[in-house]
């Protein structure tokens, strides 16, 4: 068994709102220490070739509840429950949930995956190209006068919601009410969010919300089926079994959630590469296909997805280090993208990289399946705003950014331009 070597710098910074407009520079000093122990028993894996052996090894679980940490949750919260019943007081048993298949591992998740998969066809998303780019063109006319525009509300929030709601056969005018839900869910992927009592019930709360609505909604698809992802999905068989009803619930909150709150900020960390360097800019305009490597660039550079956690089945041992089993891992996706044993000059943005396989969507059985979707979006809508904007400049550089050190991007982006072409 190999020692566990202590970081030199604490995982807690990276949470930390004081760093989240550029945690480039702590990424750097984690990768000293490629698997490094944390106070609360977790470990943080920073390095490209060790975050990849990880999101492939057999022995690495993407299920929460199998961590030693949740198991011991659980039976603190099942010997409370026992103490009350015995002193003849109410007790209210906890619901079954079916976590979505991003918090499964085989063979469920993959047979959840497959179904998914089969619905999420080529064709599909092909199709959807003209009215991506519909949508685009709507909401940039809107501003063809020049003046201010904040990126995220008027354009890299609103195009990926419509685009997944239908894909979907999620009705458009329900946002207003699983904005705030998906919001709430999405800070479940940031360690650092979820401490107090209250906060822990509002994303129940949000939770009980969107499973109830996402249940009325499937029964009426039921009733009457369409064209849409989820009513494929929920007549698609499997060689293992078609979709229960719960697995039909989480997956379409799965695809909802991640359909929209990472798009927002790849569009929104792109226009901001662009719009902080007008050399840049300039570039995307002379050659507009080179929209394609700019977006691989920003997936690596500066991609919307940070770290995921993982749990130890095993004691595995990897750069000298062993991960204990049970133990919660973090893989800082990021920080691999950034390791310059893997990437050259990894710290320079060059929108015409080649070698680029970077972490921006996963690696392994959890790959990303929206890649070719969220791709698309950030194609025609970076395209269409690198060739439009006229004299487009930040009005607040760095834009303040969400709470969330996990889904990282900006809450706002105003851009001063005057006028668009
Ligand atoms: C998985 C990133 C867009 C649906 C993942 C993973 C990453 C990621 C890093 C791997 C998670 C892991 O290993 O635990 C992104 C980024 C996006 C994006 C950066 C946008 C720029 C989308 C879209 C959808 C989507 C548009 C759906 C329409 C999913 C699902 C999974 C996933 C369902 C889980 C796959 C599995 O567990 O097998 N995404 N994603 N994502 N993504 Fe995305």
């Amino acid at each position: 068994m190999f020692m566990a070597q202590q970081s030199k710098i604490d995982f807690k910074q990276i949470l930390d709102h004081s760093h989240i407009a550029n945690p480039y520079p702590l990424y750097e000093q984690f990768r000293e220490t490629p698997v490094a122990l944390q106070e609360d028993g977790s470990y943080v894996v920073s390095t490209y070739n060790e975050v990849v052996a990880l999101l492939h090894d057999p022995r690495v679980s993407s299920d929460m509840r199998k961590s030693a940490a949740q198991q011991r949750a659980m039976q603190q919260a099942e010997q409370k429950r026992a103490q009350m019943k015995a002193q003849g007081q109410p007790v209210t048993e906890p619901e079954e949930i079916v976590p979505p298949f991003i918090f499964q591992d085989p063979p469920n998740h993959d047979r959840l995956r497959r179904i998914v998969m089969s619905q999420f066809t080529p064709e599909r998303i092909e199709n959807m190209g003209s009215h991506i780019d519909q949508i685009v063109k709507e909401h940039l006319d809107k501003h063809a006068q020049g003046g201010q525009i904040d990126i995220v509300d008027d354009l890299a929030y609103p195009l990926p919601v419509t685009v997944i709601c239908q894909l979907l056969g999620v009705p458009r005018e329900d946002e207003v009410r699983f904005h705030a839900w998906a919001e709430l869910l999405a800070t479940v992927l940031d360690p650092g969010q979820v401490q107090s009592e209250e906060q822990q019930k509002q994303i129940m709360d949000a939770s009980m919300q969107i499973r109830e609505y996402m249940g009325q909604l499937l029964q009426k698809l039921k009733e009457h089926p369409d064209d849409s992802m989820l009513s494929g999905m929920m007549q698609a068989d499997d060689v293992d079994g078609a979709m229960s009803p719960r697995e039909l619930i989480s997956t379409a909150i799965l695809l909802l959630i991640a359909g929209h709150e990472t798009t927002v900020n790849l569009i929104t960390n792109g226009t901001l590469a662009m719009v902080r360097s007008p050399e840049l800019l300039e570039h995307l305009r002379q050659d507009p296909d080179l929209i394609i490597t700019y977006v691989e660039e920003l997936l690596r550079y500066d991609p919307p997805v940070h770290f995921r956690t993982r749990t130890a089945l095993a004691d595995i041992t990897i750069a000298g280090t062993t991960i204990p089993k049970g133990a919660t891992i973090i893989l800082v996706l990021a920080s691999g993208s950034h390791d310059d044993q893997r990437f050259e000059r990894p710290e320079e943005f060059i929108p015409n990289r080649q070698d680029n396989e970077h972490l921006g969507f996963g690696s392994g059985i959890h790959y990303c399946v929206g890649a070719p979707l969220a791709r698309i979006e950030a194609h025609i809508a970076l395209g269409e705003l690198s060739r439009r904007l006229i004299e487009p400049t930040l009005a607040v550089d760095p834009p303040p950014y969400r709470d969330n050190a996990a889904l990282r991007g900006p809450r706002h982006l105003s851009i001063n331009f005057k006028g668009l072409k």
